[in-house]
């Protein structure tokens, strides 16, 4: 009886049945659930998929929907703003696929007044101005890029290497400020150690993954055919283990090269091979902090009101190899 009234009240207001599943559909503010969202540039790292979980983990405890999007580029970037937007969306994170799209993408966010939180890689003016105004989630990029520097020249003396035939491939990115400050911190590390300033060669790599590193390193091997033994820096793990996978394809043994990343949950597969590479170490900060922490301040400004720190910078790394990665990890929770 009673569901034979509704049918027949649906079919005579079809106008009105059809908004009612359009708003359904779109997630209308007459949606009771909070809906954030939380956008990446590069969500084949598994350390942005960790810093999604962690966000799933926020939403979990504080109740709310995440939306996670994916957002390699600045047209999707800007889609994807408009379709949080039109699902109810309050706000969301962000890192961004290119920091130069900092005014566009709060030009937009403002419009539909969405609140924004930046992790890990922090927006620019178009004039290349850091937006300060804009909360950011990071990590200690200078620090931890000294720690890499340090814990290579470490490793290159334990193994006792002629430092006459040794030389530094450092592959650089300096148009993203994180990558700059790490990679920059790892060079002023090492030459404070003792490394010949003149036996450290920068490169730049043209995109921030493992083919992007790797035609970098090649091009830069091929100029100094007389190094016997490399130490490889970058700015994450990608980065170094396209410098390594460059070195072996010359005919490098992992004996002669040292690298060590930094993120440590993209190198898991590389540190879990049977054989060890030149691939040493990686540096473990924290990306379940980054990922939970930034959507909490999120959900506490959208719902509280309450203003986000401008500025969180997380500071702690550990470095794992292939003798302490599970237990490390396993300490994170990851
Ligand atoms: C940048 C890098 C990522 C990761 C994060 C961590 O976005 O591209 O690989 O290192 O920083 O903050």
């Amino acid at each position: 009886m009673k569901l034979k009234k509704i049918l027949s009240t649906c079919l005579l207001a079809g106008a009105s049945l059809l908004s009612v599943h359009a708003n359904a559909f779109w997630g209308s503010d007459d949606d009771e659930t909070l809906k954030l969202g939380y956008l990446v540039k590069q969500p084949e790292e598994p350390w942005f998929q960790t810093e999604w979980a962690f966000a799933d983990k926020a939403a979990k405890q504080y109740n709310f929907e995440l939306i996670k999007m994916a957002v390699p580029d600045g047209e999707k970037t800007l889609n994807a703003i408009d379709t949080l937007a039109a699902s109810g969306a309050k706000g969301f994170v962000i890192c961004t696929p290119d920091p130069k799209l900092g005014s566009a993408i709060m030009a937009k966010a403002k419009s539909y007044d969405l609140k924004v939180i930046t992790v890990d890689d922090q927006f620019l003016t178009a004039k290349g101005q850091p937006m300060t105004e804009v909360p950011l989630v990071m990590m200690a990029a200078s620090q931890i890029g000294q720690r890499q520097g340090h814990e290579l020249y470490k490793e290159m003396q334990k193994r006792g290497w002629d430092v006459a035939s040794t030389a530094v491939m450092a592959i650089t990115a300096d148009e993203l400020d994180t990558a700059r400050r790490r990679v920059h911190g790892a060079m002023d590390a090492l030459k404070t150690d003792g490394f010949p300033a003149a036996q450290i060669y920068t490169v730049p790599t043209k995109s921030n993954d493992i083919p992007g590193a790797l035609d970098a390193a090649n091009s830069l091997l091929v100029q100094y055919p007389d190094i016997k033994q490399w130490l490889v820096v970058g700015m994450n793990d990608n980065t170094v283990l396209g410098g390594v996978r460059a070195t072996e394809g010359q005919g490098f043994s992992a004996a002669n090269v040292i690298g060590i990343g930094i993120n440590g949950v993209d190198a898991v597969n590389e540190l879990a091979k049977s054989k060890a590479t030149g691939f040493y170490g990686s540096l473990l900060p924290s990306p379940d902090v980054h990922g939970f922490k930034s959507t909490e301040m999120l959900y506490n400004w959208v719902s509280k009101d309450v203003e986000p720190e401008k500025f969180v910078e997380v500071t702690d790394a550990v470095l794992i190899t292939r003798d302490n990665f599970k237990q490390e990890l396993e300490k994170k929770g990851l």
